[in-house]
């Protein structure tokens, strides 16, 4: 079975073939099926851009497509960057260490620092039949950061019940524990039931 990711990010890609390849499902992502795809991210949920980009790729390509929209939520502010996590801090910030100082910053020397990573896998068929899961991952911004390991915001945030930060968890630790990892795990056990209905 062939699905495709409607994304272009090289980590999110090694996250989900690993963990979708268990179910026998080879995953390509939309460049590596000759799509060059950039939907608007509009939506105000992480399930209103998830379904977007599923949908936008699934339209095109006619195969069924996996998107992820996830994103860190921090309490102290708001639920921010939530759904802006990949734009946080606008022009002023270029990358991820950028955007990660930027919430650090913003954050100071706040006492609550609880927040959570949070996905939402959909996937969408060529039928219009669809599934969705949301997986959260909850924990605390840290002062600093820590690790090498991981992307985005993975070096601030340390998963409750973990004395390390996810960037310092190896591969197989942060699927254990991650947003994306529980997400996919529902997302597995769903596409099994679609599966057997068929
Ligand atoms: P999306 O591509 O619109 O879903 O943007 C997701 C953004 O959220 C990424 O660019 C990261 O900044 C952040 N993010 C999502 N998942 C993770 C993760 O597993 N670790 C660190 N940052 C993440």
């Amino acid at each position: 079975m062939t699905f495709i990711l409607a994304s272009n990010n090289k980590k999110k890609l090694a996250e989900l073939r690993e963990i979708l390849s268990e179910l026998g499902i080879e995953l390509l992502s939309q460049s590596e099926a000759g799509l060059q795809l950039e939907v608007e991210e509009t939506g105000t949920t992480f399930e209103e851009n998830s379904r977007l980009k599923a949908t936008g790729a699934c339209d095109l390509l006619n195969l069924p497509c996996i998107a992820d929209d996830s994103g860190l939520c921090v309490d102290a502010l708001g639920g921010e960057p939530g759904v802006y996590s990949a734009r946080y801090g606008g022009e002023r910030c270029k990358n991820d260490i950028e955007r990660y100082e930027y919430l650090l910053k913003k954050l100071g020397g706040a006492e609550n620092r609880a927040a959570k990573f949070v996905s939402v896998i959909t996937c969408v068929f060529p039928n219009g039949e669809s599934i969705v899961c949301r997986g959260e991952c909850p924990g605390e911004i840290l002062t600093a950061p820590r690790g090498e390991n991981g992307f985005g915001y993975d070096p601030i945030f340390r998963p409750e019940g973990m004395e390390r930060s996810m960037a310092e968890l190896s591969a197989d630790e942060k699927n254990a524990i991650s947003h994306r990892g529980r997400a996919l795990e529902k997302f597995k056990a769903k596409l099994r039931e679609y599966y057997a209905d068929k």
